[in-house]
């Protein structure tokens, strides 16, 4: 079965996904990694962006590969993350990532992240749910995670969301029967308590 924890970026779903996954027992699924391997693909190789996510052998699990090579730190790079955005647009790439993700998701238990996951990849999910949490503390979140000026993170963050919600393909946004969840001022073990509570009741 499949948990589905969509929302924009700085929304907590990466820290919240995986604890659910965790006290659970379910296997994390970060399909935002896909889209920075993929693009990581295409800015090494160049040509096109829906053949290099065709041709990219991506793993994930603790460490993620990418043709056999350790890239987890590299895809978190300014500009891997600016590439990921972009090639995120392609309606190509998507439905090559998206045939990834359902042919992972066809068997076994999972806690799957992303933006479309209760939209497109898994709409089957027994429990979907979408993160949210104020521009503010999205952007706080995301400066002391990452160590740089929250300002900066802000413009950033903004640019990248207009980005997502705006594409013409898969654009952000809650599933039909999704469970919105504003993380603004609660913690952590709120958040994944209460997610764990919808999927008990759920089952
Ligand atoms: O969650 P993240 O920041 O690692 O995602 C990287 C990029 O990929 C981000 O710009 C949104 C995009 N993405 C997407 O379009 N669909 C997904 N299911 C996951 C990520």
């Amino acid at each position: 079965m499949v948990v589905a924890i969509d929302g924009p970026a700085g929304a907590g779903k990466s820290t919240v996904a995986r604890a659910v996954a965790r006290a659970l027992g379910f296997t994390y699924l970060d399909s935002g990694a896909m889209y920075r391997a993929a693009a990581l693909a295409l800015l090494e190789r160049g040509g096109s962006a829906s053949e290099a996510a065709e041709a990219a052998d991506i793993r994930l699990g603790e460490r993620v590969l990418l043709d056999g090579r350790d890239v987890t730190a590299e895809i978190r790079r300014p500009e891997v993350t600016e590439a990921a955005s972009k090639v995120a647009t392609n309606p190509k790439v998507r439905s090559a990532l998206v045939r990834k993700q359902r042919e992972l998701l066809s068997s076994g238990n999972w806690v799957a992240e992303g933006r479309d996951i209760g939209t497109v990849v898994a709409p089957e999910a027994v429990v979907k749910v979408f993160l949210t949490a104020s521009p503010e503390e999205r952007a706080r979140r995301r400066a002391e995670e990452l160590g740089v000026d929250v300002e900066t993170v802000r413009r950033d963050q903004a640019l990248r969301d207009a980005q997502d919600s705006a594409r013409e393909h898969s654009p952000l946004r809650p599933a039909p029967g999704a469970v919105q969840l504003d993380t603004t001022g609660m913690s952590v073990g709120e958040v994944v308590a209460g997610i764990v509570e919808l999927v008990e009741r759920g089952r």
